[in-house]
């Protein structure tokens, strides 16, 4: 198939670009590049063999995409799908600046699907995220449960969700997929490709690896008081290969389907921060300082997906273990360096 990737040059979809060319995939990448860097192709293209056609085009500039489709509508060809990674992603970025957010990921996401009608490629797929659930009742958390949001980075995502599923009733044609992820960490284990944040990371396993490179002194675990087996915050660590994997598998279900399929993307375990600290050290032998601090705003206690749904359906379940994940990630700093 050929698929248009949005964000392709990002984290989780420049893994997902490499899983797609090795099942045999046409890959054509748009990207701002305002959060990742145009080398990835290069990288993409040592393990595979390839190097994806890539446009350097903003969603806000409606031009820009359809210069994209017109390209290929004047072979006479069209994309079979597009899977949507492109958007901000910093929850605490969002709440500093929210039209930012709003205007990047709605109004962009708007952009994108205008162009598709236009296009007649009505079949996508939707990066989402467990932010979706809130603070679930319970874990497990299966793809029927409540959704609330407590920030504008999530609710960019529920309105995207919302969005997506309301143009399905609207016009039979189109099938969406949302596939909501966990937290993806790790990266491929040749080196080539990983997550690079600049400045101080906010999420947890970027942080240790830029403690355990001594970049910053020390890890701060946030809160130690949650009605969890050590105390600290329980997440369903996610990686990225399997998550973007999940993408491949997902393909076949939206482009023989229509209408709305929702899938959970973790491993169904969950861990705390403790145990990805202590899991960090030991595959990788190098010491991570932490010091217990107070609770972060707006974090929850535990949360793990039931991922039986996207197994049963898209015959997809992650294969890699917490130690990979640690392995992987310090692997990518190292042969960076
Ligand atoms: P990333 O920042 O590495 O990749 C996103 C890419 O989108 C970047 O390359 C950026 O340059 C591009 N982009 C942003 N705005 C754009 C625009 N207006 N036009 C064109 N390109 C634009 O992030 P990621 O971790 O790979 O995340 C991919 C998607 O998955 C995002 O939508 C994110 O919200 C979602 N997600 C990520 C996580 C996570 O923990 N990484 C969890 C759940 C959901
Ligand atoms: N944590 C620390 N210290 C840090 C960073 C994080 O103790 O320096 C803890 C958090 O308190 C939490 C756990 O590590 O208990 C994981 O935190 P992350 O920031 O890595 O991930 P979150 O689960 O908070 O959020 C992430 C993304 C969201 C996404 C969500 C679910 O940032 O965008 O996963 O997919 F919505």
């Amino acid at each position: 198939m050929r698929i248009l990737v949005s964000g392709g040059t990002g984290f989780i979809g420049s893994h997902t670009t490499v899983e797609l060319i090795k099942s045999g995939h046409e890959v054509v990448i748009f990207d701002n590049l305002s959060n990742s860097k145009i080398d990835v192709l290069d990288s993409i293209q040592t393990l595979t063999g390839v190097k994806p056609k890539f446009f350097k085009a903003d969603m806000l500039n409606k031009d820009d995409l359809k210069q994209i489709f017109e390209e290929y509508k004047k072979e006479n060809k069209n994309f079979d799908a597009v899977i949507h990674f492109a958007g901000l992603k910093a929850v605490g970025e969002s709440v500093a600046k929210p039209v930012m957010y709003y205007k990047n990921n709605i109004a962009g996401t708007l952009n994108l699907i205008e162009v598709m009608n236009e296009y007649n490629c009505k079949k996508i797929i939707f990066s989402s995220s467990a932010t979706v659930y809130g603070s679930p009742k319970s874990v497990p958390i299966s793809e029927d449960f409540e959704l609330h949001t407590t920030n504008p980075y999530g609710n960019t995502k529920l309105m995207q969700e919302n969005i997506l599923s309301d143009i399905t009733v609207a016009d039979k044609e189109w099938s969406v997929v949302l596939l909501r992820y966990f937290n993806p960490i790790g990266a491929h284990e040749s080196g080539l490709i990983g997550e690079d944040p600049n400045g101080i990371p906010n999420n947890l396993m970027p942080y240790i690896v830029k403690v355990a490179d001594k970049k910053i002194e020390i890890l701060g675990v946030f809160g130690d008081d949650y009605d969890t087996p050590d105390g600290t915050g329980v997440r369903d660590y996610i990686h990225v290969v399997d998550l973007a994997r999940g993408h491949v598998c997902a393909l076949n279900k939206v482009v023989n389907s229509t209408g709305v399929n929702i899938y959970n993307l973790g491993t169904g375990k969950g861990y705390s921060v403790l145990d990805v600290v202590k899991t960090f050290e030991k595959v990788n032998n190098v010491p991570v300082p932490y010091v217990i601090k107070g609770r972060r705003p707006g974090d929850i206690a535990e949360c793990y997906a039931n991922p039986a749904k996207a197994k049963e359906e898209l015959n997809w379940e992650a294969e890699f273990d917490l130690e990979r994940m640690c392995k992987d990630a310090w692997n990518y700093v190292k042969t960076n360096k």
